[in-house]
Order: C-alpha cells, then sequence, then structure tokens
C-alpha cells in the first residue's frame, strides 16, 4: 500500500477524525500518512473539543507509550461516554515491537475491560532518537539502563531505535477500510 491508496471519495457517508498526541514526532508521522491515506482530518489531541466529535462516526487514536501506559488513554476514558458510539481504533508507538507480549500489557494498563473490548488496538513501533531526548528524558533513559541492564528493550532504547515505516500502517489502513 505504502500510502498510496486513497479511500474513494463518495464510496462512503462515515466521516473520520484522526487524533493523535506526540512528544518527539513519531505517532504524529503515523497519523499525518493515515490522514493521506484516508483522507479524514488530522488532529493534535490539545486542540480536540468532544463537540468537535458530534458528527464522527470513526475515531483512530494514536498516543505514544509512557512507562507502558498509552499517553491520551485518559481523555479517551474520560470522554468515553460521548465516543463509545463510534467506531475507535487506537495505535500505539512504542520502542517495544508490535510482537513484544509487552504491547498487550500497554492496552491493558490504558483501558478498563468495558473499553477494550469496543476498540480495535494496533502497537506500532515509534522512534527513541537519544539527541532530541529533552534532558528529563535523557536522564530517564540512563537510569532505567542502570536499574534494568538485563532487559533487552532498555536497552535497545538507550542506544536509540528507528521503527517508524509506513508500510506498518498497512493492516492498520486495511482495518479502516473494512468499517467504511
Ligand atoms: C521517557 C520515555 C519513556 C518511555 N517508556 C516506554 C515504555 O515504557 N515502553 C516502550 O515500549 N517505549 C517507551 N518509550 C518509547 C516511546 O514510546 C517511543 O519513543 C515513541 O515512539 C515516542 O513517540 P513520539 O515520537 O510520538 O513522541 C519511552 C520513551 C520515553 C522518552
Amino acid at each position: 500500500m505504502g500510502g498510496t491508496i486513497v479511500v474513494p471519495k463518495g464510496r462512503s457517508q462515515m466521516k473520520g477524525m484522526i487524533i493523535y498526541t506526540s512528544k518527539y514526532g513519531s505517532t504524529k508521522q503515523y497519523a499525518e500518512w493515515l490522514g493521506e491515506d484516508t483522507g479524514f482530518p488530522v488532529r493534535d489531541l490539545k486542540d480536540v473539543k468532544v463537540k468537535d466529535l458530534n458528527d464522527v462516526d470513526i475515531i483512530v487514536f494514536g498516543g505514544w507509550v509512557l512507562a507502558s501506559k498509552i499517553q491520551g488513554s485518559s481523555w479517551l476514558k474520560k470522554n468515553w461516554n460521548n465516543i463509545k458510539t463510534k467506531k475507535v481504533t487506537v495505535f500505539s508507538t512504542s520502542g517495544a515491537q508490535p510482537t513484544n507480549e509487552l504491547t498487550v500489557k500497554f492496552l491493558e494498563s490504558s483501558f478498563p475491560p468495558e473499553i477494550r473490548e469496543k476498540i480495535a488496538y494496533f502497537p506500532l513501533r515509534g522512534r527513541v532518537d537519544l539527541e532530541k531526548l529533552n534532558l528529563l528524558d535523557s536522564n530517564m533513559m540512563k537510569i532505567a539502563s542502570k536499574l534494568f541492564r538485563d532487559d533487552p528493550l532498555v536497552n535497545e532504547m538507550a542506544k536509540g531505535i528507528d521503527g517508524v515505516r509506513r508500510d506498518a500502517l498497512d493492516v492498520l489502513f486495511e482495518h479502516i477500510q473494512s468499517l467504511l
């Protein structure tokens, strides 16, 4: 797919919105690629008001993982009453690979069962660019790599990771098409 397929205009009356929260840009990058592929508007979570979602049928929410929790999940939980009638897809970006069983924990520590059973979840790999980390995050990485020196993921993150690939969105895009 590689971002070349755009949902044909007029094929569906469904309205969608892509909402993301991103600190260093990888989640934003995935959200923007999805926006190009689907034609859905892309919004930073901090600019979204619940009333903006009134006529939206499909919400794609992307958040990065900090200490095993999907950022922005609190917003989704807080507004779940207004959102639960919509088709909700969540993606996360993390240092962990999508195949890592930790990603199941990310979902479990971010959402209660009644929300988990209503959403589709796609873990994606993000980016840790050591040169871009602020002082606090850089120190957190250093401390984690000392405390958990036997943890392969911590060791990988401490060296830097770039797992952002457009084709990682193929399966998510197919899922969105199946909702239309
Ligand atoms: C302070 C900090 C804590 C993180 N904690 C985790 C974590 O617990 N598990 C994980 O897999 N990745 C973790 N990561 C990696 C981020 O989830 C990853 O870099 C993500 O792609 C960042 O998204 P962004 O570029 O949109 O800000 C952490 C990164 C930082 C900077």
